[in-house]
C-alpha cells in the first residue's frame, strides 16, 4: 500500500473551544459589494450563490458573515450561513469608506470621531472625499456598546455559532483605541487605557449576553488603515491582549504588523509574537501568509490558526490545493468590488474543473 503523505502542519485538526476544527485554514472576513441597484433582494440572492458556491467544493472552513447591525429575527442571517464547520457573524459598525454608501441610501447612522481626508477606496484605486462625520457624544456611547450587544443576541437567534467583534481597519472600535484618530477629552480618550475602554466595553457587554466561548475579536494595532494609526501599536497590542484574558473570549485574530494598509505587504521587523504569548485563548493571524509561511507559524507554534484573505477569494477549493500542494488561481484586483454577480466572484475555477 503507498503512504500516505505526511500532513502539512495548517491541515492539522484544532480544537476551539467547543469547536473541532478540521484544519488550521480559515477564511479571512471579505467585504464584497455584490449588490445591483442597491437592492435589498438582490443582495440576498447574490450571498446566497456565493455561500452554495463555497459549500460546493467545501472543506470545513471557519467562515464569516458580515452585517454591522443585526436586526430581530430578520432572515437575512440564515442565508448568509454557510453549511460549514462553524460559522461566526462579525460586526464593527461602518467605518469611514462606507459612510458614502450608506449617506446615498439614507441610512447614516455611523460616527467617525473626527473628519477624514480623501481616502482610496476600497478598490484601491479610486480616491473618494467623505461627508464630515460626527462626533460621538460621551452619552451616546453606551448606547452604540448596547447596538454592540443586541447584534450578537441576534447573531446567535438567527443560528451562527459565534461573532467576531469588528476591532481592526480603521472600522469603530479602532478609531478609539488609536492615538492618531482618537482626539478625545473624555474617559474614552488620552491614555491607553481610556482609548481601550470602548472595545472592551463591547467585549463585556458581548460575553455577558452570548457567553466568551461564542466572541472573537480582529484587531490590526499596526495598521494605519483610515487614518488609524498608533504611535506605539505594540504596546496597544499588548494592553488589549492582556485585557482580553480576563473576560475568556474564544479567540483574537490579529493583522501582521507587515499589513500596514489593507492590501500591501510591507518589510517590517514587527511582529505578533509578544501578543501571541500575552493572549490565553486561540490566536489567529492574518495578513500576507502563503503555504510555507502558514505551515511555519503553525509548527513554531506563533499561531493556532491561520487567516488567508485574497488567495482563499480566488480559490474555493483552497485548503484542498494545499493538501496536493497544487497551482493556485490567480486573485484579480480589480474584480474584488465590482457589483456583477459573477465576475471575480464565483467564477474562478475548482481544480477539478482545469483538470477536467
Ligand atoms: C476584497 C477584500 C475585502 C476585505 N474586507 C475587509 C473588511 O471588510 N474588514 C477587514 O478587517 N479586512 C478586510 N479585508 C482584509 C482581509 O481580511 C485580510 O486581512 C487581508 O486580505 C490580508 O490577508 P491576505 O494577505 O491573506 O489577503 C479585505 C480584503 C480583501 C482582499
Amino acid at each position: 500500500m503507498a503512504a500516505k503523505a505526511p500532513t502539512i502542519p495548517l491541515l492539522t485538526p484544532y480544537k476551539m473551544g467547543k469547536f473541532d476544527l478540521s484544519h488550521r485554514i480559515v477564511l479571512a472576513p471579505l467585504t464584497r459589494q455584490r449588490s445591483w441597484g442597491r437592492s435589498r433582494v438582490k443582495i440576498l440572492g447574490v450571498r446566497n450563490l456565493k455561500v452554495s458556491w463555497f459549500c460546493k467544493g467545501i472543506q470545513k472552513h471557519l467562515v464569516y458573515g458580515q452585517k454591522s447591525k443585526l436586526k430581530h429575527g430578520n432572515p437575512l442571517w440564515m442565508l448568509f450561513m454557510p453549511k460549514v464547520e462553524s460559522s461566526f457573524v462579525r460586526f464593527g459598525m461602518w467605518g469611514g469608506f462606507q459612510i458614502e454608501i450608506f449617506n446615498q441610501m439614507g441610512k447614516l447612522q455611523f460616527l467617525l470621531l473626527r473628519s477624514l481626508t480623501p481616502q482610496l477606496r476600497s478598490d484601491g484605486i479610486d480616491v473618494a472625499q467623505f461627508t464630515p462625520p460626527r462626533r460621538l457624544s460621551t452619552e451616546e456611547i453606551p448606547q452604540v456598546v448596547n447596538d454592540f450587544r443586541l447584534a450578537a443576541r441576534n447573531a446567535i437567534e438567527a443560528g451562527f455559532d459565534g461573532v467576531e467583534i469588528h476591532g481592526a481597519h480603521g472600522y469603530l472600535i479602532d478609531q478609539f483605541m488609536k492615538d492618531q484618530v482618537n482626539d478625545r477629552t473624555d474617559q474614552y480618550g488620552g491614555s491607553l487605557e481610556n482609548r481601550c475602554r470602548f472595545a472592551l466595553e463591547i467585549v463585556e457587554a458581548v460575553v455577558d449576553e452570548i457567553e466568551a466561548d461564542k466572541v472573537g475579536i480582529r484587531l490590526s494595532p499596526f495598521a494605519d488603515y483610515m487614518e488609524s494609526g498608533d504611535s506605539n501599536p505594540e504596546a496597544l497590542g499588548i494592553y488589549m491582549t492582556e485585557s482580553l484574558n480576563k473576560y475568556e473570549i474564544l479567540y483574537c485574530h490579529m493583522v501582521e504588523p507587515r499589513m500596514k494598509t489593507v492590501g500591501e505587504k510591507f518589510e517590517c521587523p514587527d511582529s505578533l509574537l509578544p501578543m501571541r504569548n500575552a493572549f490565553k485563548g486561540t490566536f489567529l493571524v492574518a495578513g500576507g501568509y502563503d503555504r510555507e509561511e502558514g505551515n511555519n507559524a503553525i509548527s513554531e507554534n506563533r499561531a493556532d490558526l491561520v487567516v488567508y484573505g485574497r488567495l482563499f477569494l480566488a480559490n474555493p477549493d483552497f485548503p484542498k490545493r494545499y493538501e496536493l500542494n497544487a497551482p493556485l488561481n490567480t486573485y484579480n484586483r480589480h474584480t474584488f468590488y465590482t457589483p456583477a454577480p459573477v465576475v471575480g466572484y464565483i467564477d474562478y475555477p475548482f481544480l477539478e474543473d482545469m483538470t477536467a
